[in-house]
């Protein structure tokens, strides 16, 4: 299961030719670090379907040739993962809604032929909300740490065709978070006038904003790295907050640590990977995901 195959080995039969075959996989570059195939082996085996979920490392310029590959090699789909979910959505021949506006496919599905794009982590962020918080994003005013990256803009599309109550984009890079802002915002045209803004990633706006916001949301890749700076500063966070950091390297980042330490509830990104894998199995098969069995493969994997 921890094997690492080659964009390659599509084309020359080796994959089919594995006991179960292989007919799923994640793309990425790097892909070893990919927790998919312990939870989507976990729903194939409880599902009774004879394939298995394989990880294959494929390099950008090989990304449309393995996408290509998929019917061939028998495969009903793959996942997308870094740095392929831009390049896939312009690979694949059909993508939809909300895999076009957030300009990212994390989930293919081979359908006659055809290469068929979906992005499963906004909607994923959606169920983790749920599930972390018993809330819904439509309900919660958001502060999107990290807008000006490819999560953030996932996450942030999400959150405007949820039209949640309020939507604050920030982004160390200012700019880009004023361009997304501007072009969700007729997302927001009804309400008050500032129910989506961008602003810079610096303490004096974030203290202003923090004090209309429910939910906090880190889309930056921070807090990898034990050794990462602080997000913000703790002196910032308050008991009324929910926190939930897309980050799962750490069972408790810094920002969960201090969320935590304020009182506020926080969540790791472990349930948002769970339920955007969940989705991509209940794409590739048209019935419920079996989320128990996943979830404690998934644990039984951190
Ligand atoms: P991508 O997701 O497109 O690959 P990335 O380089 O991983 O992008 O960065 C993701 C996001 O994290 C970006 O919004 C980035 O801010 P910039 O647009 O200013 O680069 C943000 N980010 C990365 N490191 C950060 C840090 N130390 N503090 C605040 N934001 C940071």
């Amino acid at each position: 299961m921890n094997e690492i195959y080659q964009a390659s080995d599509l084309a020359s039969g080796k994959l089919a030719a594995l006991t179960p075959p292989a007919r799923l996989s994640v793309f990425g570059d790097p892909v070893a670090h990919s927790k998919s195939p312990v939870f989507h082996n976990a729903a194939l085996r409880a599902s009774g379907i004879d394939a298995q979920y394989v990880k294959i490392h494929v390099r950008p310029q090989e990304l449309p040739a393995a996408l290509r590959a998929l019917p061939a090699a028998g495969f009903l789909g793959t996942n997308i993962t870094i740095p392929h979910k831009a390049g896939a959505l312009a690979a694949v021949d059909e993508a939809d809604d909300y895999a076009r506006k957030s300009g990212a496919v994390n989930t293919v599905v081979v359908k006659a032929g055809q290469l068929l794009g979906f992005n499963t982590d906004g909607p994923g962020l959606l169920r983790a909300i749920r599930e972390e918080f018993s809330a819904d994003l439509r309900d919660l005013r958001v502060l999107l740490l990290g807008a000006g990256g490819g999560a953030g803009r996932a996450i942030a599309v999400q959150c405007a065709m949820e039209k949640c109550r309020r939507l604050v984009l920030v982004n160390r890079t200012a700019e880009k978070a004023a361009h997304l802002a501007a072009e969700l915002a007729p997302f927001f045209q009804r309400g008050p006038t500032d129910r989506i803004l961008a602003i810079p990633h610096e303490d004096q706006f974030l203290r202003e904003q923090l004090a209309h916001t429910d939910l906090i949301i880190n889309a930056t890749s921070v807090g990898m790295k034990p050794a990462d700076a602080p997000l913000l500063p703790a002196s910032l966070l308050t008991s009324s907050l929910l926190v939930f950091d897309t980050v799962y390297a750490h069972d408790k980042t810094r920002l969960v640590t201090d969320a935590e330490a304020a009182g506020a509830r926080a969540a790791n990104g472990l349930s948002m990977l769970l339920h955007q894998g969940a989705l991509s199995f209940e794409i590739w098969f048209d019935r419920p995901a079996p989320l128990d069995i996943m979830r404690a493969a998934l644990q039984s994997a951190t």
